[in-house]
């Protein structure tokens, strides 16, 4: 049932270019230059009135929710919200019926994702639904569904699910920007073609594991220790951090690069463990600051980057790993793995249960 694979976990990691192929399928026409989401019932009219979006969640899938932000605020241009669903549900939203709510879960189960959906719709808004279970209570509820063809995912810790997320919510994006005419269609069209190269960049970076095996074996001795990124990294390294507390039990916290000299940069010592998410070219120079600032105080920083960066970081960071390039809006979609592969191995070395993480549940259906 695991595949040849000693976990779960490792095989539905193995699994994501599977998932991201089966997740695009029938959704991009045969001229590769369009999104198709025949599924939707939102109208082309109904699009063009959303004065904004509202992306709510739990967990990992709220993690995905970040990315979803990105994507719909850079190629859409309409203002995105995020919240974690326990939050907007007791909070009083300001929703109203043009409004698009974006409810994002793998389970379709998670008992206040569920009530922030029925909060939304008392207030008129559109409800739309990412998630990879089609019968499931969210999916009978929401007004739109947008199914995630991930698969069954029976490790706690989620992985392929969330990817897939990420892909819906490209797509999801894409179908949105041409709808309302912010992106042209040869943007469309190259946007596309990135997609689509993704599932093999992907298994290219899952048969080359050592090198996090190795790292992830080294943090297994420490108690803590921090994630730091900008932008999309930020996003991603928020998902890592949670991934490796959640099942390696290791004390972590991502931080925005920037925010470190506003109190945390105190916590950084000698030998501490700091893995530094450095994709985005836009804000890598400003990264790159960062990592110069917990290096100066001892920091043992392990740099994420692309190969062309390896060179330079490697003259402030003791180790550097590096991820295949695609457009900088799709980069999460391939830098998350290896935070699962780190927390994946972190997870092994120190003996734990890596399928059934103590005091968790795969679906949270109560509150
Ligand atoms: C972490 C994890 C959880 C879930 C969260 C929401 O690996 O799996 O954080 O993402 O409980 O679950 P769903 O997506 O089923 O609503």
């Amino acid at each position: 049932e695991k595949g040849g694979f000693e976990h779960f976990m490792l095989k539905e990691i193995h699994e994501q270019p599977k998932a991201y192929r089966d997740t695009m399928r029938g959704r991009i026409d045969e001229s590769g230059k369009k999104v198709v989401l025949p599924e939707l019932k939102l109208t082309k009219e109904q699009i063009k009135g959303i004065s904004k979006v509202q992306i709510i969640a739990c967990g990992t899938a709220y993690h995905a929710g970040l990315i979803g932000r990105h994507a719909i605020e850079s190629l859409v241009r309409i203002p995105v919200e995020t919240d974690v669903a326990s939050e907007y549900r007791y909070r009083s939203p300001i929703v109203t019926p043009d409004t698009l709510v974006i409810v994002v879960s793998q389970s379709g189960e998670t008992a206040d994702t569920l009530a922030a959906l029925r909060e939304a719709h008392s207030h008129g808004a559109h409800v739309l639904a990412i998630t990879n279970v089609v019968g499931s209570s969210i999916a009978r509820d929401a007004d739109d569904v947008i199914v995630t063809l991930a698969g069954p995912e029976i490790a706690v810790a989620s992985t392929k699910a969330y990817t897939s997320q990420l892909i819906a919510f490209y797509l999801l994006s894409l179908y949105l920007a041409e709808v309302r005419g912010t992106q042209s269609p040869e943007e469309i069209a190259r946007f596309i073609a990135a997609m689509q190269a993704l599932p093999e960049q992907l298994e290219s970076m899952l048969a080359k594991p050592d090198a996090i095996k190795a790292y992830a074996e080294q943090i297994s001795k420490h108690e803590h220790l921090f994630f730091i990124g900008r932008g999309l990294d930020y996003a991603v390294v928020q998902e890592g951090s949670l991934k490796l507390k959640e099942i390696s039990y290791i004390h972590s916290e991502a931080y925005a690069a920037g925010e470190l000299k506003h109190g945390t940069l105190a916590l950084i010592e000698e030998g501490i463990p700091v893995i530094a998410l450095a994709t985005q070219e836009a804000v890598l120079e400003k990264t790159v600051s960062n990592i110069k600032e917990v290096s100066a105080r001892g920091a043992d920083i392990m740099a994420i980057t692309h190969e062309e960066h390896v060179a330079s970081l490697l003259k402030s960071v003791h180790q550097a790993f590096a991820i295949p390039k695609t457009l900088p809006l799709l980069t999460p979609a391939l830098s998350v793995v290896p935070m699962q592969l780190l927390s994946y191995y972190a997870s092994l070395a120190r003996g734990n249960d890596v399928d059934k993480p103590r005091n968790l549940a795969k679906s949270v259906t109560v509150e």
